[in-house]
């Protein structure tokens, strides 16, 4: 198995190594590519350093499987290059709603890889990843007529700059030092930004048309999806306050017995001071987690929840990883 990672510099790049370093999965070569920038660094996997290399001169015929983790220019540019020798699993939003390129959460709709038309498989947005992981057990279940989500989401959704911004804006408040805001469009330390992407004609952003779209790709386009998105300053892990209206008559019992059983999820819920997760706990974790499960008696079969998962894992190197493993375990991978 030769592997490369595009963006391999980058947070959900150094992720991705992290993750196939702790999977096991038998790899043959590795390959790391990045910018001209970065070109030339090394970086350690499994006690051996790697040389990163300039995507501009990599020969993308010696990888099997490609990962793509730098944005979807780059995506756009060099995905079908490399499609064209090895199965692309792409993390930037660019081929997303393609209709030839399948959009998987393995444990949700894994019999979308059938069919691979271009040879390039799309890895949803973070904030979608987590939530059709605890939505697809209780659609399974009472079938989804609608949800309402409200997100509170980490900066290192945008990549590592914000990260370092944050934390320079931080210092830069109680020292009382002048703010400035580089990768933000207003002050993000100690502040809420009701706003993530560029803004569409209709007033909702591209981050929350993409949990729209890819949710209903992804598990049902009968579910009417609408969404808030919100950025934190909160360093990594997305959390979501989810209402969901279902078709059929609940039960709180089985709604969390199937969250708690389904691959990838763990409801902590226990109504008391401490009991439900909250960001910095799910950082480092595989799990997402469920908590604040109640029922919603303003409408009919309704319910209300919290969700909170490491972004850089379930939404992005996690995930990726787990549909090269699926495309392993298939024998579907390759030119
Ligand atoms: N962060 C998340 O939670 C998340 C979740 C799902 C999907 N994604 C998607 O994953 C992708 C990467 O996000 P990230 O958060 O890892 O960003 P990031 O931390 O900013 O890293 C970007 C990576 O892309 C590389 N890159 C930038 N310009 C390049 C160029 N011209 N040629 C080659 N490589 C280039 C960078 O290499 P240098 O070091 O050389 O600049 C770096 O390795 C994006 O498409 C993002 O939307 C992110």
């Amino acid at each position: 198995m030769n592997i490369a990672i595009i963006g391999a510099t980058g947070n959900v790049g150094r992720k991705i190594l992290e993750v196939l370093g702790k999977k096991g999965l038998s790899i043959s070569n590795l390959y790391l590519v990045a910018s001209s920038k970065s070109a030339g660094s090394k970086i350690e996997f499994k006690g051996k350093e790697i040389k990163v290399e300039d995507i501009e001169t990599f020969d993308f015929k010696k990888a099997d499987i490609t990962f793509f983790a730098a944005g979807g220019k780059i995506s756009q540019k060099f995905a079908p290059i490399a499609a064209k020798y090895s199965t692309v699993i792409d993390n930037s939003s660019f081929f997303r709603m393609d209709s030839d390129v399948p959009l998987i959460v393995p444990q949700v709709n894994a019999h979308q890889l059938d069919i691979i038309k271009k040879n390039i498989i799309a890895n949803p947005n973070c904030s979608t990843a987590q939530l059709v992981i605890a939505l697809k057990p209780l659609h399974d279940l009472f079938v989804i007529k609608r949800v309402v989500i409200s997100t509170y989401q980490s900066v290192s959704g945008g990549g590592k700059a914000p990260m370092d911004e944050l934390i320079e804006q931080t210092r830069s408040v109680l020292e009382n030092k002048k703010v400035e805001s580089k990768n933000f469009t207003k002050q993000i330390a100690f502040n809420a930004i009701p706003h993530i992407d560029e803004f569409e004609e209709n007033g909702y952003t591209k981050e929350e048309l993409k949990m729209t779209n890819e949710t209903k790709k992804i598990l049902d386009n009968n579910i009417e999806v609408t969404a808030t998105c919100v950025r934190l300053p909160v360093l990594v892990s997305h959390s979501e306050s989810v209402n969901i209206e279902f078709k059929k008559p609940i039960s709180i019992e089985k709604a969390r017995y199937a969250l708690d059983n389904f691959q990838g999820c763990k409801v902590i819920d226990e109504r008391s001071d401490g009991g439900y997760i909250t960001p910095l706990e799910a950082q480092g974790s595989d799990t997402t987690f469920i908590s604040r499960i109640r029922e919603d008696d303003t409408v009919d079969n309704g319910l209300n929840m919290w969700i909170v998962s490491d972004n850089l894992l379930r939404g992005a190197a996690l995930n990726a990883v787990e549909i090269a493993e699926t495309l392993i375990k298939n024998n579907s991978y390759g030119k």
